[in-house]
């Protein structure tokens, strides 16, 4: 599946600009109640929201379910411990299980690449991928395309490094399609092994500039509107160096390398004084971290609105 359906968001691949641009216009327009400035409108009141999460989450399976609740729904949260997946029931047995009991949506993070696509294919209510494998994390792209747009406007040609463990990322899978098809450019930077694969032929089957592989990153830095750091991944065996920090790792002094506007970006969870340091991440002026934690309410409750027919 690659043009968006509009029935089910499972990747940010095959999205147009006009619909991303839609998107987060929605989810702007959520900012304010996410931030407590304004009431929200219970617009999916008496609605009921699946969140299954088979693979360990704190901010996308916590802001759905608040998203969930801000626009009036309920949620019903399940994850492997606790729920029939620990007895060996499938996880599209699980979804066809929550269906029947009437739920309206289906909020999906396992673990398989696909897994989202695969419920999708046999449930008829809309499904949102919370993160599949190494596949993609749709919202957790436009939340990180928000939260840009927001700090330094329209993104076109702008520049944008991602940093780290980018082979096992599906952050970084969403990022690169969302910031392509929106005319940023993207560079992809870490050691050989964790910027393999796809990333590569991406790379190479991109425009001139538009995206590009990279094993240094102190060139990089002067030149660049957003540093993404991303987490290195031990659970999916990510094999680093003993020097990783000292090549990699975002420190107070590379910071000081950036552009005065430039931001630092993280998805989290972070591992503090791996990939990047304290003084980096919770600086007031150039994190945007926390900004990002508040946009992924606004654009899921964006995306759960227009799957649910609630805007
Ligand atoms: N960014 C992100 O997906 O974080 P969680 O794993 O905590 O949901």
């Amino acid at each position: 599946m690659t043009a968006w359906d509009r029935r089910n968001l499972l990747q940010l691949e095959g999205l147009s600009r006009e619909d991303i641009v839609e998107l987060l216009d929605a989810a702007e327009r959520h900012v304010d109640a996410v931030r407590g400035k304004t009431p929200p409108r219970a617009t999916l009141a008496g609605r009921i929201v699946a969140n299954l999460f088979f693979e360990d989450s704190t901010r996308t399976r916590g802001s759905f379910a608040v998203a969930a609740h801000r626009l009036g729904a309920a949620v019903i949260d399940l994850s492997s411990a606790g729920s029939s997946v620990s007895k060996g029931e499938t996880i599209v047995d699980t979804a066809l299980t929550v269906e029947a009991m009437g739920v309206n949506a289906i909020v999906v993070r396992a673990r398989p690449a696909g897994a989202a696509h695969l419920v999708a294919e046999a449930v008829a209510v809309p499904v949102i991928n919370a993160g599949d494998g190494r596949h993609e994390h749709p919202t957790q792209g436009l939340l990180d395309l928000l939260t840009m747009r927001q700090h330094l406007g329209d993104m076109t040609g702008r520049i944008v490094a991602i940093v780290g463990d980018i082979a096992n990322s599906r952050v970084a899978r969403s990022n690169v399609h969302a910031l392509t098809t929106i005319g940023a450019h993207v560079r992809l930077i870490g050691p050989p092994a964790l910027v393999s694969g796809f990333f590569e032929s991406v790379a190479a089957a991109s425009a001139p500039g538009t995206v590009q592989v990279s094993h240094e990153l102190d060139p990089v830095l002067p030149l660049v509107d957003v540093v993404m750091v991303l987490r290195v991944q031990f659970e999916r065996d990510s094999d680093i160096s003993a020097d990783y920090h000292e090549l990699f790792g975002l420190t107070a002094a590379r910071a000081a390398r950036l552009k005065p506007e430039a931001i630092v970006m993280h998805p989290g969870p972070m591992n503090r004084g791996l990939e990047i340091d304290s003084e980096v991440a919770d600086d007031p002026t150039r994190s945007v971290i926390r900004t990002q934690v508040t946009n992924g309410v606004a654009v899921r409750m964006a995306v759960l609105e227009l799957l649910l027919g609630g805007g």
